[in-house]
């Protein structure tokens, strides 16, 4: 067995190695456990003990060399690897997500409102026929309790419907907290509707609440006018227009200015220079006895307007379905 030979060959194939593979097929085939040295330690057996040892000896020498050399390449390969990573390159950025604008636009509508003195309070979706309805001076047989009439509301079991307003949290929290009181209601409402650009069968509103012993129309219209302002970051100007609402005496139909041509008139407002925002009134004495309180003493006002509108005005959105399409091209605008 010509050893000099065999370690050449050895020698001259690791010279050729290039990469960490090639590094780890060298190693299997040389030193595995099935590996060429193996073979080789197997063909000696036969010779004398003498003989056995020189060469053993030899063997296991150039073994150790290999291996030292091994251990260097494997050092020198990794450092090569570190150097191909380019670390003044910028990061693969990940995309985050963010508030919908609809809770964005919550926010600052509480945020304002917080300013005023009000506290946000929540209501429940599912709501009793009695708040949703006979608190707030709607008896049975008025049309805003039938589904498919004016009020539109989803009934469920007996007795319980998905709120049609946030108005029920009205006497909710005249009977949970008393007066005076200042606060406001956001949430989710629901409607049997037909969908359209400015319909949807679930929307948000938010509800105002003040009651107090000395509460008058000036007091909602100075309310309503400065919100507005925060809100739309412009001069507002607001007009009362005489409605019905059954838990309001009066009730009002609000309009601003138009936030779009400041009053000039344009497609927006429909050239009128006014956009219709919000209901609003008088709390209705019955009213405030349902919730528990003596009317003779405590007057105020509510309101209701709905966030999804607000939105669509301050960002010139023109189809309420944007906001539940789940379309990210749409979303990420905000
Ligand atoms: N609840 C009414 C609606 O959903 C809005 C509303 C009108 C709320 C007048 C009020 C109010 O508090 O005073 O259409």
């Amino acid at each position: 067995m010509d050893i000099s030979k065999i370690k050449n060959t050895i020698k001259k194939e690791f010279e050729e190695i290039k990469n960490s593979k090639e590094l780890r097929d060298f190693s299997k085939k040389y030193l595995g456990k099935q590996g060429e040295i193996r073979k080789i330690f197997g063909e000696i057996k036969d010779m004398t003990l003498e003989e056995k040892k020189v060469i053993g000896q030899e063997i296991n020498s150039f073994v150790k060399e290999i291996e030292v050399e091994i251990n260097k390449i494997e050092k020198t390969l990794k450092q090569d690897s570190l150097e191909k990573i380019d670390s003044s390159l910028p990061p693969i950025e990940i995309e985050t997500g963010h508030l919908h604008p609809l809770t964005q636009v919550r926010r600052e509508i509480e945020n304002i409102f917080q300013l005023m003195g009000f506290s946000v309070l929540e209501g429940p979706e599912v709501e009793d026929l009695w708040h949703n309805f006979d608190s707030l001076n709607i008896p049975e047989g008025h049309p805003a309790r039938d589904a498919l009439s004016l009020g539109k509301t989803f009934y469920l079991r007996k007795n319980l419907v998905l709120r049609s307003h946030t108005s029920p949290a009205q006497t909710r929290y005249m009977k949970k907290l008393g007066a005076p009181l200042r606060i406001v209601i956001p949430g989710r409402v629901y409607r049997y509707e037909r969908t359209d650009a400015s319909h949807e069968t679930n929307f948000y509103q938010i509800e105002g609440l003040m009651l107090d012993e000395n509460i008058s129309v000036a007091n909602l219209k100075g309310v309503l006018e400065r919100f507005l302002q925060e809100f739309f970051k412009k001069k507002i100007k607001i007009r009362l227009r005489p409605s019905y609402f059954p838990f309001t005496e009066p009730s009002f139909e609000i309009d601003m200015s138009c936030a779009v041509c400041s009053g000039n008139g344009c497609s927006a407002c429909k050239k009128t220079g006014w956009v219709e925002i919000l209901g609003a009134g008088m709390v209705h004495p019955n009213v405030v006895e349902n919730g528990g309180l003596d009317p003779e003493k405590w007057k105020g006002f509510a309101f209701g307007m709905s966030i999804d509108r607000l939105t669509m005005m301050k960002y010139k959105i023109n189809d309420i379905r944007w906001f539940h399409s789940g379309n990210l091209k749409f979303l990420k605008q905000f």
